[in-house]
């Protein structure tokens, strides 16, 4: 097998001053410049609106569902338009059957998008929340796998968890989840851009991503892909967008019951959002350009390489496969001063705090320099 190429440093397409390590791509994925210019291109044509066309309004979401599809091996008529990943799970959470002694699995700490529609899901029916917690001296898939039963009705889970970057093996949840006839879902935010997913292997039910992180789409954009046999379900609005025939603007008020084909019926209303849409496109466009397997091997090698750094310093960092190969968190040792996160900010180096760890997040446009900052600061700071 050919190893995967390392991809090199994509900085020049990106918006970043030489005096900012911004390694944090864990809360919000930088757009590129490109990406951008056609944000602004996109609110100039609302200033002049006779320059809208259809491909607007269709062309461009189809062309978002084609590129995704790509993404995740999935098929293009699966996806639909959303604005948020909690808007996708509350799709999961309408359509998916729950009731009296069913049980709603979750992990602890998972990122709330994806628990409060279960939580409301398990008052509605009399479902029962199931919350694993993690161990570090278990991988996490097998402790998922050890709570599955067979009243097991849901499995809502993360690809990677956004607190620590655990990582599941989603094929063999997957696998499990339908030998017990339960259904998945996954809010990939964390991890769809830096890290391949299989639709065809995994078999999601319902799949979900944020774009705004590491896919380095807009705010306010997000992506599902939702399994055939939940097409035909109940979208959370009732859009005129996605009723058949809504590509002739003159003869809308021939209502219809029918729904566009495929995920469509899901889309949010006033999907084909002018400004960010073309963004999307271009950044996805990039993203199946460098190839997620480039971006995710190169992000675990620079990894690995900075985790060992951090290790000297005597930080202590999860290892993969426990964690995601693009997701490190680092535990300051003892007696470490409490404000590390504040300090690093105040010398522009952009990190998160989650919980007792630092949460560090590079992707392609981080460089050495970027890294040597971030090891210098902390090598002064403890
Ligand atoms: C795992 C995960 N899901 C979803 C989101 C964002 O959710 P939403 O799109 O509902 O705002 C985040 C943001 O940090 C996240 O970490």
């Amino acid at each position: 097998m050919t190893p995967t190429k390392s991809i090199g440093d994509q900085r020049h397409l990106f918006d970043l001053p030489r005096d900012v390590a911004y390694l944090n791509c864990a809360y919000m994925g930088p757009m590129m410049r490109q990406a951008a210019e056609l944000c602004a291109e996109g609110a100039r044509r609302k200033l002049q609106p006779w320059r809208l066309s259809s491909a607007d309004f269709f062309d461009q979401p189809e062309r978002v569902r084609s590129l995704f599809a790509q993404l995740v091996n999935g098929d293009a008529d699966g996806v639909a338009i959303v604005p948020s990943a909690s808007y996708g799970i509350t799709i999961a959470a309408r359509n998916l059957p729950a009731g009296p002694g069913r049980e709603i699995l979750v992990l602890a700490d998972q990122f709330p998008s994806n628990v409060y529609p279960w939580r409301k899901l398990a008052a509605q029916t009399g479902a029962r929340i199931t919350t694993v917690t993690l161990s570090p001296d278990m991988l996490p898939t097998e402790s998922v796998l050890n709570a599955v039963t067979e009243n097991t009705a849901i499995i809502a889970v993360p690809n990677a968890l956004w607190t620590n970057g655990a990582l599941l093996d989603l094929a063999a949840i997957g696998r499990r989840a339908r030998e017990v006839g339960a259904a998945l879902v996954v809010d990939a935010s964390q991890s769809i851009g830096a890290m391949p997913f299989d639709a065809a292997e995994i078999q999601p039910d319902i799949l979900i991503t944020a774009t705004y992180k590491w896919i380095l789409g807009p705010y306010n954009m997000a992506l599902a892909w939702i399994a055939p046999k939940w097409r035909d379900g109940e979208p959370v609005e009732e859009t005129w967008l996605g009723r058949a025939g809504s590509e002739n603007f003159a003869r809308l008020i021939d209502y219809t019951d029918v729904y566009q084909t495929g995920a469509r019926r899901f889309d949010v209303g006033e999907r084909s959002n002018f400004t960010l849409m073309p963004a999307l496109i271009a950044t996805l466009e990039q993203l199946l350009d460098w190839g997620v397997d480039a971006i995710s091997a190169t992000l675990s090698a620079r990894n690995a390489a900075l985790a060992r750094r951090l290790g000297e310093l005597g930080f202590t960092c999860p290892e993969e496969p426990w964690r995601a190969p693009h997701y490190l968190t680092a535990r300051a040792p003892a007696g470490a001063p409490g404000d590390l996160l504040t300090r690093l900010t105040t010398r522009n180096v952009h990190v998160s705090q989650r919980g007792e760890h630092l949460r560090i997040t590079p992707h392609l446009y981080n460089d050495a320099e970027d890294e040597a900052r971030l090891l210098h600061a902390l090598a002064e700071m403890i």
